[in-house]
């Protein structure tokens, strides 16, 4: 292996910082020089910004130190176009960005805390409260608003060959698994990742929606990273529920939506407890979610029990804030998203 080989190995353990994806597959490391022993990194960043820079040269650093090398030179550049314009700009001025009033991204730190179920639901409860709500599945890998929803016909297109949402519950939604048949599998590649995330907002007919809840892929990657840098967020929600294993994940969610100047609005504990009659059961060890909301000093927004008629009615296409909102788990949902709303 070359030296050159050698330090891109190491680089590719360095992760983006808030990110689960390294340095070398974002694309930012535009040369390595190798000169009488001395190594020099040139990096290229989306934006011009300082805390990231230290953050990478520090990993960096210490990947290198872990290998008994001495430690590299940086060149931080900040990228631009060919037109001469850095990505921000650039964004900003290719997206053609629907007339939409507030975005809120749904996230989680692992797949299988409800997440869908919480985007589901509290986009109901908010259309209670507020007019024009739409709904956007941004988890390309696993979309699951098409069952939660209970749709299973196709979008149409406008003359504009822009995607017109489909209604339900008084909600426009729109997922990837409305164009794609159950046996599609589709393998998503950090390109195709980007350029999906952008047809959602750029061509899809959002007119007349005000506010949107876009439920997010578990984790952070790439389907983050794009729709942060393509979308104003008006705010992030975690999911999680209550194990600590559920927990150590929230942490990272928190840190991408904080690095990406993203508000969190706070953390839902799912799957809390269990209420059989007057009787509550914890399960999974009820309050992970209230702690480390204090922790990490953002909001804690509410419970949701465990509670067979959610999967019921999921699997039903029946959400059940719509079918049941007088049940004591659609006023925990209610509540939810009343205190969002006073916190945005
Ligand atoms: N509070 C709950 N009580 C009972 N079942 C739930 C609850 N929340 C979610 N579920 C069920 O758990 C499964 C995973 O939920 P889902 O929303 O698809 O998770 P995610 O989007 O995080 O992968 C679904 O079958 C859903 O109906
Ligand atoms: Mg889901």
């Amino acid at each position: 292996m070359s030296d050159k080989d050698k330090v891109l190995s190491i680089l590719k353990e360095v992760n983006f910082p808030g990110f689960t994806r390294d340095i070398v597959s974002f694309g930012i490391i535009k040369d390595i020089n190798i000169d009488n022993g001395k190594t020099e990194i040139s990096i290229e960043l989306p934006k011009e910004d300082t805390e990231v820079a230290e953050k990478i040269a520090q990993s960096i650093n210490n990947a290198f130190s872990r290998e008994g090398l001495s430690l590299p030179e940086f060149i931080f550049s900040v990228f631009k176009k060919a037109n001469g314009a850095t990505t921000e700009e650039a964004t900003k001025e290719n997206v053609k960005l629907p007339d939409i009033s507030k975005y809120l991204a749904v996230a989680s730190g692992k797949g299988g805390v409800g997440k869908s179920t919480v985007a589901v639901n509290l986009a109901i409860a908010f259309s209670r409260k507020l007019k024009n709500m739409g709904l956007m599945d941004a988890d390309i890998w696993g979309p699951s608003i098409p069952m939660m929803c209970g749709i299973d016909t196709k979008p149409m297109a406008t003359k504009e060959e822009k995607i017109v949402p489909i209604e339900k519950f008084n909600i426009k939604m729109m997922s990837i698994g409305f164009l794609l048949d159950e046996e599609d599998t589709v393998i998503w590649r950090g390109p195709m990742v980007h350029g999906a995330i952008k047809q959602f907002i750029e061509d899809v007919e959002w007119d007349g929606v005000d506010n949107l809840v876009i439920d997010l892929p578990p984790g952070t990657g790439d389907a983050h990273l794009s729709l942060i840098q393509t979308v104003p967020l008006s705010g992030g929600i975690i999911v999680t529920t209550p194990q600590d294993v559920a927990l150590i994940d929230v942490k990272r969610g928190i840190q991408m939506f904080r690095k990406l100047n993203v508000p969190v609005l706070g953390i839902i504990e799912n799957m809390s407890y269990l209420q059989n009659g007057d009787e509550i059961i914890d399960i999974f060890g009820r309050g992970g979610g209230k702690k480390i909301a204090e922790k990490f000093e953002v909001p804690f927004l509410g419970e949701i029990p465990i509670d067979p008629s959610i999967r019921k009615g999921g699997d039903l296409g029946l959400p059940i804030v719509f079918s049941d909102p007088d049940s004591s788990t659609s006023k925990a949902f209610q509540d939810i998203a009343e205190r969002i709303l006073e916190n945005l």
